[in-house]
């Protein structure tokens, strides 16, 4: 184990443009409070810091488009999201804003730092502008005609109909997202981070340092962007919503989002510790201290690269220990949003389970998804519920108080000689912390459950209640080892499961302040004749109605957003593509060819390889059919193949040509054929 003399402990800044779902929860708060609070329970020095990122881009257009403030939405969304999370047990010491001016002077005092030394690379660029809003435009509010499939929507970062990445000035007929307006290039200067000259240093400190100690994913991640090459990153924007760049020349100029989020978590340790009278540098500047950030897969390259170069430029601060980021959490079967509808909002939950937290917890914890996506499913989160907390957990601590209760009026009844107790509980503490050391939460918990499992193995082999009529000593060891192992899981399951812990030691009557990590294993917990307090159910069972219920919710969402996709296939097929010459016409080859062969493309549903005679050829075509036809039902189809498009390799196999189909509003694909059987390579003008 580790010697750290104290823990700065960060969660992901959440966007308060919206609420938050179970999937962020399970991602970066949920992991961050359990180890934070297993800190807690060994007395060490740990700050965990939080708080609204209330800046960025995204903010500023969802306010145009809402016809609000970006200060309107994210008061709205600041508050929410703060009272989910402590409502959830999530124990942070400060949630901070963004917007606070002690953030914004830390954040200039950064950018003045790297300015004055003299790090930035100044330059100009041509960038898009929307005179109607007189804004600078993201690549993503740029629309145009995609250069390489002729999609007419596609962004001015990618096309998603053909996956291809552009660069807004490739788009045909670009558009403003806001106005609608064909937006012009502009000049504009801003203050670049020159990544690549710290090439070397992130090599070292995370190839060599850090090559055994993090996760796959961010390890992997960090290690494929440094070896791909790094690339000076532009640090500020043009707009007015943000962190004002500290320049006399920088009018209309804030800084990017990414530089000032992660200060955050500076100005956030800043206000706690002005609060608190101590020294923020103690949890920055000091080499023992444990930095660690917890984070979902989409901020890695933020929290592996560009912040650590970062810290490491000013020269003073540490860098992270340890990055533990998790993938992402799906709903029943598809990938979790708030903008489709498709979660589970924290909030949301809370309104229809307000007095289920800790079983939202366990289960979280249960399904977290350390090392791949994984899937959040009503009916699964019912069964972990029952048959295990209620089962296992709830089950044991109702049985041993009942029984105490029954048999010896709520007192700790008297010890055996010898039990076997002390090692077995001493070795799964060490397990459990062991496994937290290393932020594997999914394990951690299942070892404190197998300390309940444990409990309830003893009471069913040797049946105290059977005992008790010749032998009511036999009886009292037994419970007596029962309540122990039931301080112990109070002890034990803080970290997963605060109000569990909570309402147990209630039970026990005991106050919780008086037990800290290392005594659990001590088989003296309960001094013997202490009278308990009274003993409630911990847990409910939960009803089948109620995941009916929310699958019900879910499956409206699902019929509605088809229904949506269906309306905006409709709208696309009646607007026109915008009008191009007959040269530009004359040069698609298109010709008349036979289907001759077809057959399935392995491991991929939607393609069929298809051998199309062309008469002066015969040819391999994949075409994304098989959804539609099967293979031998096409063979002898005569259709239509544009013939000179470049040759593309799907799925490993070379594809020379398109085969022409026609999509109906239901996006079904039918063959475009003539109408007779014609020539095999008959031309279509
Ligand atoms: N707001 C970002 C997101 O939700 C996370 C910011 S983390 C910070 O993806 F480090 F920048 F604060
Ligand atoms: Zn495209």
């Amino acid at each position: 184990m580790t010697n750290w003399k104290r823990y700065t402990i960060t969660a992901a800044l959440p966007y308060a443009n919206g609420s938050k779902h179970i999937g962020h929860l399970a991602g970066a708060y949920l992991p961050a409070d359990t180890y934070v609070r297993y800190l807690r329970a060994q007395k060490r020095d740990v700050v965990f810091v939080c708080g609204s990122d209330e800046h960025g881009t995204a903010i500023t257009i969802q306010a145009m488009q809402e016809n609000t403030t970006p200060r309107a939405i994210i008061n709205k969304y600041h508050v929410l999201i703060k009272n989910s999370f402590e409502k959830l047990g999530i124990s942070f010491d400060i949630y901070h804003r963004t917007s606070e001016p002690l953030h914004h002077e830390t954040a200039q005092e950064f950018f003045l730092d790297f300015y004055n030394k003299g790090l930035f690379k100044e330059v100009t660029s041509e960038q898009y502008f929307d005179e109607e809003k007189k804004v600078f435009l993201a690549d993503r509010y740029i629309v145009g005609t995609c250069p390489n499939c002729g999609h007419d929507n596609a962004f001015g970062d990618q096309c998603e109909k053909c996956g291809k990445a552009l660069s807004p000035n490739e788009l045909i007929n670009p558009r403003s997202t806001l106005s609608g307006a064909a937006p012009v290039l502009r000049p504009t200067k801003h203050w670049y981070l020159p990544l690549n000259e710290y090439e070397p240093w992130l090599k070292q400190w995370l190839i060599r340092d850090h090559a055994k100690d993090w996760k796959q994913n961010a390890y992997g991640q960090s290690k494929s962007w440094i070896d791909a090459g790094l690339q000076p990153r532009a640090m500020t924007r043009d707009g007015e919503w943000g962190v004002k760049v500290p320049l006399p020349d920088a009018e209309g100029k804030v800084l990017y989002v990414w530089f000032d989020a992660p200060i955050g978590y500076i100005s956030a340790t800043k206000q706690w510790a002005k609060e608190n009278n101590t020294r923020w540098e103690l949890y920055w500047k000091d080499s023992d201290t444990r930095l660690v950030h917890f984070v979902g897969k989409d901020n890695i390259v933020f929290h592996c690269i560009i912040f650590p170069v970062m810290l490491h430029m000013h020269g003073d601060y540490i860098v992270p220990d340890n990055v533990p980021a998790n993938e992402f959490l799906n709903l029943e079967g598809d990938k979790m949003s708030t903008s489709r509808k498709w979660s589970v909002e924290m909030h949301e939950y809370l309104e229809t389970f307000p007095d289920k937290v800790d079983e939202l917890r366990y289960v979280l914890t249960s399904i977290a998804p350390e090392t791949k996506d994984s899937e959040f499913l009503w009916k699964d989160y019912q069964t972990r519920v029952n048959s295990e907390l209620v089962a296992i957990f709830g089950n044991l601590v109702n049985r041993v108080l009942v029984l105490t209760d029954k048999y010896f009026e709520g007192k700790v009844p008297k010890a055996g000689e010898c039990s076997d107790l002390k090692t077995y509980v001493t070795g799964q503490r060490e397990k459990i912390s062991d496994a937290l050391e290393h932020f594997k939460f999914r394990d951690a918990l299942s070892e404190m459950m197998n300390i309940a499992r444990h409990g309830n193995k003893l009471l069913t082999e040797k049946e105290p209640w059977k005992t008790f009529k010749d032998n009511p000593e036999a009886t009292g060891v037994v419970l007596y080892d029962c309540l122990q192992i039931i301080t112990n899981l109070a002890i034990l399951c803080e970290p997963f499961l605060p109000f569990t812990s909570q309402k147990l030691f209630a039970m026990l009557n005991v106050d919780e302040r008086n037990f800290s990590w290392k005594d659990a294993g001590r088989q003296d917990l309960m001094k013997v004749g202490h009278q308990l307090g009274k003993a409630s159910l911990l847990y409910q069972k939960i009803e089948y109605e109620a995941m009916d219920k929310e699958i019900e919710k879910l499956q409206k969402i699902k019929d509605q957003n088809s229904k949506i996709k269906e309306e905006k296939a409709m709208e696309t097929t009646a607007e026109a593509k915008p009008e191009i010459t007959f040269d530009d016409f004359s040069k698609i080859d298109i010709r008349v060819g036979t289907i001759v062969a077809a057959e399935k493309v392995e491991k991929a549903d939607k393609l069929l390889k298809l051998t199309v005679d062309l008469g002066f050829e015969t040819r391999t075509v994949v075409s994304g059919i098989a959804e539609f036809f099967k293979p031998e039902d096409i063979i002898g189809t005569q259709v239509s193949v544009v013939a000179n498009l470049a040759p593309r390799k799907l799925r490993g196999i070379e594809s020379k040509g398109m085969i022409l189909m026609s999509e109906d509003k239901e996006g079904k694909l039918h063959f475009v054929s003539p109408k007779d059987l014609t020539d095999n390579g008959s031309t279509i003008k």
